[in-house]
């Protein structure tokens, strides 16, 4: 195929209004079609194709610097991990371990753990929640950051309403209006963990604070970083999640007996194995509905691709969330299978770029989720249709109403089709 396909008439654009609320047509049409596609409408290149994209992501010709520079705002933050490429982004990545890395979950883990659980009584009292994103989503992803950041327990609602101010800049399509008040946000926030970052509990920062590689102003890049890339899509994950994991009761029952049959936040011996489950299904959820669903960059020389060849100079986005749907490399790709292993999914990145949160973010979807369906065995959603927002990133649902009790959820199944 040349690179003047384009998409047949009756499939929407995936930036059309249409396309974001449903944007899986286009994607399967490219990467069967055109994987390394050139796109009429925006003159960017989309690629699709699984191979293609890994290849993509690992490639130096295609730079995070420049492709990232297309989305800089005049934010007052300093170059960070996500807008640099070679030995400067190793140098910025490195100590962001110390915040983000496996000993700063282990750290949190026991806290995040009795926060899930807090959550979750709550929810339990109420019922029914008229929106599962704002009601345990969000929360839950103010918990993580709170804990990685020292937060005390009064600061979370403050810091929670920074986190979401902040949050549009996410977007690259947010109307112009919306878009100045992200980048006015954005300020704000810098400033309020620039004086938070000395008085701050013990924690994972106190430690990155410690760390002495960054300057402070790097510092404060990693952790702006982590708020705005963070926090929405940890947030909208769990809404994504529960989406497809509560119509699917042997996935919901397979979940809730992993490591034998606990109680709600009971440790048990079993425990380890029903984390390692909660995981696995955790990644097959984030497989199926990326909330970043792709990632730019743009070419500094001509790079080859399996699919095809893109000119130097050529933006182009790693469409990740059409990559984790590739039948090359996932069987029944439009399906939840929750136990698949391998799952090489792309909803993380790849390459030197690869989420530097992936496991704090699969564990603490897992603590929630394992907790929500032994508390709750019948958790079941509210409403048959939920929507899908027209937002390019995050992925996410405009809302999603859950009844936490009652019998069984089949007669609240959404259209199968409407995820296949
Ligand atoms: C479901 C939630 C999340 C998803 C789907 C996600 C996804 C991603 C993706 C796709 C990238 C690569 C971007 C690129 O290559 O251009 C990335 C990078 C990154 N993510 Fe996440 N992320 C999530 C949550 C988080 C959280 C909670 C944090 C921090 C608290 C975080 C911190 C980072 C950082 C620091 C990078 C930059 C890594 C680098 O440039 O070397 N992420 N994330």
């Amino acid at each position: 195929m040349t690179t003047a396909a384009r998409l047949p008439a009756g499939i929407a654009h995936p930036f059309s209004p249409a396309g974001r609320v449903d944007p899986y047509p286009a994607y399967t049409w490219l990467r069967t079609h055109d994987p390394v596609h050139r796109d009429p409408m925006t003159g960017m290149w989309l690629v699709t194709g699984y191979a293609d994209c890994v290849a993509l992501l690992k490639d130096p010709a295609f730079s995070a610097a420049a492709g990232q520079r297309e989305r800089a705002r005049d934010d007052d933050l300093p170059v960070s991990m996500l807008t640099s490429d070679g030995a400067d982004h190793a140098r910025l990545r490195a100590p962001g371990a110390r915040l983000l890395g496996p000993a700063a979950m282990a750290s949190i883990a026991g806290g995040l753990a009795r926060d899930a659980d807090a959550l979750l009584e709550r929810a339990g009292e109420r019922g029914v929640l008229t929106d599962a994103v704002e009601q345990l989503g969000t929360p839950l992803a103010t918990a993580v950051l709170a804990r990685l950041f020292g937060l005390r327990e009064e600061q979370r609602a403050p810091f929670q309403e920074l986190a979401r101010a902040v949050a549009v800049n996410l977007d690259p399509l947010a109307p112009p209006p919306l878009a100045r008040l992200g980048r006015a946000a954005m300020g704000e926030l810098t400033r309020y963990l620039d004086a938070h970052v000395d008085q701050a509990l013990p924690s994972p920062l106190r430690d990155f604070a410690a760390d002495g590689r960054l300057s402070r102003q790097e510092m404060l890049g990693v952790l702006g970083l982590s708020v705005v890339g963070g926090w929405q899509p940890l947030a909208e994950s769990i809404g994504n999640a529960l989406y497809w994991l509560l119509p699917r009761p042997e996935a919901r029952e397979a979940l809730r007996t992993a490591g034998g049959e606990a109680g709600a936040g009971e440790a048990t011996a079993d425990e380890a194995a029903a984390g390692e489950a909660a995981e696995t299904a955790m990644d097959e959820l984030l497989r199926l509905e990326a909330p970043i669903p792709f990632t730019a960059r743009v070419t500094v020389r001509d790079a080859d691709l399996p699919g095809g060849r893109i000119p130097a100079g050529s933006r182009v986005l790693a469409v990740l969330a059409a990559a984790n749907r590739d039948p090359a490399v996932f069987t029944d790709p439009d399906r939840l299978v929750w136990d698949r292993s391998p799952n090489p999914h792309l909803a993380f990145g790849g390459g030197p770029h690869f989420c530097l949160a992936a496991r704090l973010v699969r564990q603490s979807g897992a603590v929630l989720l394992t907790r929500l369906v032994r508390r709750f065995p019948a958790a079941a959603l509210s409403d048959p249709e939920p929507r899908w927002a027209a937002t390019l990133i995050p992925r996410r649902l405009t809302s999603l109403g859950v009844e936490l009790h009652g019998a069984g959820s089949e007669s609240h199944e959404p259209a199968e089709a409407a995820r296949a």
